[in-house]
């Protein structure tokens, strides 16, 4: 079939009746959860106890949630970071090794399964929760590969259970705020978009120190990390990818230094080395990773020169969408800044946004827009710290807060934020793709991964 046959099936069957009603809400995120009103509160087993599992889906619910959530069990494959977690989260409550996972779900009987562990453990745990009766909420990438992903979508339509994934980008004001201009009109339709994310080398420097900088963990940051940008794009646009072309170095990282140690506390070049980072300094850490090496051989603080990494630090891709806009991507993982820029050509004007995470000099404002339409004059504002930013109390702005609102107390969603299996998988196959892409050197087509 060529391409423009290809394009046009692609089309009709997201705009057939029966297709559209069950496609559209799911393109926009919404999916048909059940999930309880408050009131009683429900039970949940958290597996994956490091320090995401332990702060955003432990501590933070147990403090803010009490009153909807009941934690039943905490399952790992580290013992010691399971006690750990006990102690963080302040609950007395049964723990169980990864090899136990089962008999947890058997003998504490939980509504729902919260899966935090490292990303390629996410589908394997996300199915069986479902086989065995729950519900799940699992952290972003929802798998990292497709047919971890194929897995996820046919075990959820066989069990009727759901799974919600907890894209908390979604709900930062820069992207409550694009999504507001595209969607009121103004500009007409979004015909292409032009979007480079910068990661420092602080924040992108981590990924390399730990097991995120292997494909087989964290299915590379065109997964691990991408899958925000792309869900973000995804939901934006209303729209599903179609075809990726992408390419990917690494250049700083990995094999690139003339020296490496095996890890930041034992390493002979700590004085010559930028990146030097020295987690003695650091409690939550020591008491988290430092103190249970001795269980798994997990090191924080692993050299990010290692030779054996095999991601991308360079990385960029052209998107096709089902509706014809194409995207130009780009991340970059050694910036000497941190946030994103995003420009959206539109049918009657352009948008320009610039999204300021962390950087070395004084910044005010936390984003800068400048809406240009055609023929007119532009306007520009800022979103700054004092205003919408601290509308919301808590983590990023305020957007995990909104985020947990709307999952445990059931709070509107009038922008439709909710993102199920439908939106967890078209952001992941997007960076999928495009590592494929780079393997097997060619273009791929979303189709080839992914049964519709
Ligand atoms: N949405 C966000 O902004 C955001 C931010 C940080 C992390 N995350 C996600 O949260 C997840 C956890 O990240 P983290 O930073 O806490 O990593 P981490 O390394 O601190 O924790 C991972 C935990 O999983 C455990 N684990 C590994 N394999 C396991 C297995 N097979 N069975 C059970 N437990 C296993 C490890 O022992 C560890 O305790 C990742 O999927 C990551 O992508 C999301």
């Amino acid at each position: 079939m060529s391409y423009q046959e290809k394009q046009m099936d692609r089309r009709k069957f997201l705009t057939t009746s029966a297709n559209a009603a069950i496609i559209a809400p799911m393109i926009m995120g919404r999916g048909p959860f059940r999930f309880a009103p408050s009131g009683k509160p429900k039970k949940y087993c958290l597996v994956g106890t490091g320090t995401r599992g332990i702060s955003m889906w432990g501590h933070r619910l147990v403090q803010n949630y009490g009153d909807v959530v009941e934690f039943v069990g905490l399952c790992d494959r580290n013992p010691g970071r399971l006690e750990n977690a006990k102690r963080y989260m302040g609950i007395d409550v049964p723990v169980y090794l990864d090899t136990e996972f089962d008999r947890m779900i058997r003998e504490r009987k939980p509504d729902t399964v919260i899966v935090t562990t490292t990303d390629c453990f996410h589908a394997k745990y996300i199915c069986r929760a479902m086989e065995l009766g729950c519900d799940v909420i699992t952290e972003k990438p929802m798998a990292t590969d497709e047919k971890m992903c194929q897995d996820i979508i046919d075990t959820e339509k066989r069990t009727g259970r759901h799974v919600r994934v907890t894209f908390n980008y979604r709900y930062n004001p820069e992207a409550e705020k694009i999504a507001e201009i595209l969607n009121s009109g103004e500009l007409g339709q979004v015909t292409s978009v032009d979007f480079n994310y910068f990661l420092n080398t602080d924040h992108g420097a981590s990924y390399f120190r730990r097991w995120h900088g292997f494909k087989q963990y964290g299915g590379s940051l065109w997964v691990h990390k991408a899958t925000h940008h792309f869900d973000l794009l995804n939901w934006w646009l209303g729209a599903e990818p179609m075809e990726v072309n992408a390419h990917g170095d690494l250049r700083k990282y990995g094999w690139n230094s003339p020296f490496r140690g095996k890890n930041c506390r034992t390493c002979p070049h700590t004085s010559k080395c930028d990146y030097y980072w020295d987690i003695t300094q650091n409690d939550y850490s020591m008491r988290l990773y430092v103190d249970n090496e001795k269980y798994d051989g997990y090191l924080r603080d692993a050299c990010l020169f290692r030779e054996q990494i095999n991601i991308w630090d360079t990385m960029s891709a052209n998107i096709r969408y089902h509706n014809d806009i194409l995207l130009t991507y780009s991340l970059n993982c050694f910036m000497p800044y941190e946030g994103y820029q995003v420009g959206f050509n539109c049918s009657n004007g352009r948008l320009d946004v610039r999204v300021y995470h962390s950087q070395p000099w004084e910044q005010k404002a936390l984003s800068d827009f400048r809406v240009s339409p055609l023929f007119s004059e532009s306007r520009t504002f800022s979103l700054s710290e004092s205003e919408e930013h601290t509308a919301g109390k808590g983590g990023h702005w305020g957007a995990d807060d909104k985020m947990q609102n709307m999952i445990f107390r059931n709070t509107a969603d009038p922008m439709e934020q909710t993102a199920g299996v439908r939106a967890g998988s078209m952001s992941i196959i997007v960076g999928i793709a495009a590592r494929r892409s780079i393997e097997w050197e060619r273009t791929v087509q979303v189709d080839e991964l992914l049964k519709a």
